[in-house]
């Protein structure tokens, strides 16, 4: 195991009572900015409650709607300046990952003097952030807990992210009974996010990980058992609670600490292809990562099947079989899982073809300094456009 730091301030305040936290918690900081989506926390009154616990503690607040999924990068500039021009002390994201990263670059963005897309499009990081408060809406991302942002640019079909101690949410307000509203396809593909994180920091070489290895599989089955039950019983309190808490445990760093040299461990090369398709077509993250992870677990278990082995094993209870027999039983069962709860598991039945795969590996490629994934490590083209293929 490597020497790790551990260190998350977030606080979670968790339940059916949270959103009487909200003006509590922004108080003591001062005027507020509201960042929200398209209309879905309108529409399913977390904006009023928001609202009324911020008017309860006497809060100040400005508004700024419209940020939509795969966020880009000029709703933030948008952000930037409406929070300069109304003097704010804390930026308060209303919404999901897509949300959440776009108040963090806000964030960011407010006290430099350059272009905020500098922290994404080079390893610039931002050493200093407005505060950044959450209500979390789907469970998903785990930015309500992370340090990381990701943030498109449609002018340039980019999608890059940015990660620094200053963007980790002060806390973090999450009522599953928010979550009742959730679409299905949003409900399957934040499950399919959540367990892809889970699966990105389960897939290292390192030995001796096992407490944390356990975890994550546990993480894993509680995503494979309630992720269906959500979808049939949307407003059932428990099985929204167990995803919720499990989306944010997945991402919050605390599963990959001592995997890695340098401290965290995971692979990720799954994500930086996924962020390839969403950079250039119409996708959501999960739904990606739902076509991306079975192909790219199928490139990997050719080369080295024990580890994906181990996770058929304990999460999936195959028996009996080799370790590459066990590997590839596994991403089958892993595919009919995305299958259940209607996710895709092809770029087919997503209408992606194969015309950019070439462009796709090369910038995943770049956006890495040319080295992307670390159980296989790639760093080749032609290995991402054969997992692309893989994925066909
Ligand atoms: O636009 P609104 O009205 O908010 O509607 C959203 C959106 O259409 C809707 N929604 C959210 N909560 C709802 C709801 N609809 C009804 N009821 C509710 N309670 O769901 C749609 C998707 O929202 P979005 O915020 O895009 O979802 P998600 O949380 O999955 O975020 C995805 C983004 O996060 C990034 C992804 O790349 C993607 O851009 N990621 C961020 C990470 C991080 N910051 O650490 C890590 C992840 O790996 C990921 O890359
Ligand atoms: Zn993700």
């Amino acid at each position: 195991m490597y020497d790790y730091v551990y260190h998350n301030t977030t606080k979670i305040i968790f339940g059916k009572n949270s959103m009487n936290s909200i003006g509590k918690e922004a108080a003591a900081y001062g005027k507020v900015m509201l960042v929200m989506g398209g209309g879905s926390v309108r529409e399913n009154g977390v904006f009023d409650k928001t609202v009324s616990s911020l008017k309860e503690y006497g809060v100040e607040y400005c508004q700024l709607w419209g940020v939509k999924p795969n966020p880009d990068i000029s709703k933030v500039r948008e952000g930037i300046e409406m929070a300069r021009a109304a003097e704010v002390s804390l930026i308060l994201a209303v919404g999901g990952g897509s949300v959440i990263d776009s108040a963090k670059a806000i964030a960011a963005g407010i006290p430099y003097d350059g272009d905020v897309w500098d922290f994404y499009s080079s390893s610039k990081a931002p050493e200093l952030a407005l505060p950044v408060g959450v209500v979390l809406t789907i469970p998903a991302a785990g930015s309500e807990s992370s340090m990381s942002s990701v943030i498109s640019c449609g002018e340039t079909n980019e999608k890059l992210s940015c990660t620094a101690e200053c963007m980790l949410p002060r806390f973090a307000v999450m009522d599953p009974q928010n979550t009742y509203t959730l679409p299905e396809y949003q409900t399957a593909c934040g499950a399919a996010d959540m367990l892809s994180h889970l699966m990105e920091r389960y897939f290292v070489n390192t030995e001796c990980c096992d407490l944390t290895d356990r975890l994550i599989e546990g993480a894993a089955q509680t995503v494979i058992e309630f992720a269906p039950k959500a979808l049939t019983e949307p407003e059932n309190y428990d099985v929204r609670a167990e995803l919720m808490q499990t989306g944010c445990i997945a991402h919050s760093d605390i599963l990959d600490r001592g995997r890695g040299n340098g401290g965290r461990g995971g692979d990720w090369a799954s994500h930086q292809l996924e962020h390839q398709l969403s950079a250039f077509y119409d996708i959501a993250h999960g739904a990606g990562l739902a076509v991306i992870f079975p192909a790219w677990l199928r490139y990997v278990s050719e080369k080295s099947p024990s580890k994906p082995a181990q996770f058929g094993r304990r999460v999936f209870g195959i028996t009996g079989l080799s370790d590459k027999d066990t590997a590839f039983e596994m991403i089958n069962r892993l595919e009919a899982f995305f299958k259940a709860i209607s996710l895709p598991v092809r770029l087919s039945e997503t209408g992606i073809d194969s015309s950019k795969f070439q462009l796709m590996a090369e910038r995943a490629l770049a956006a890495k300094g040319g080295k992307i994934g670390s159980y296989i490590p790639l760093t080749e083209a032609s290995e991402i456009v054969k997992i692309y293929s893989l994925a066909e």
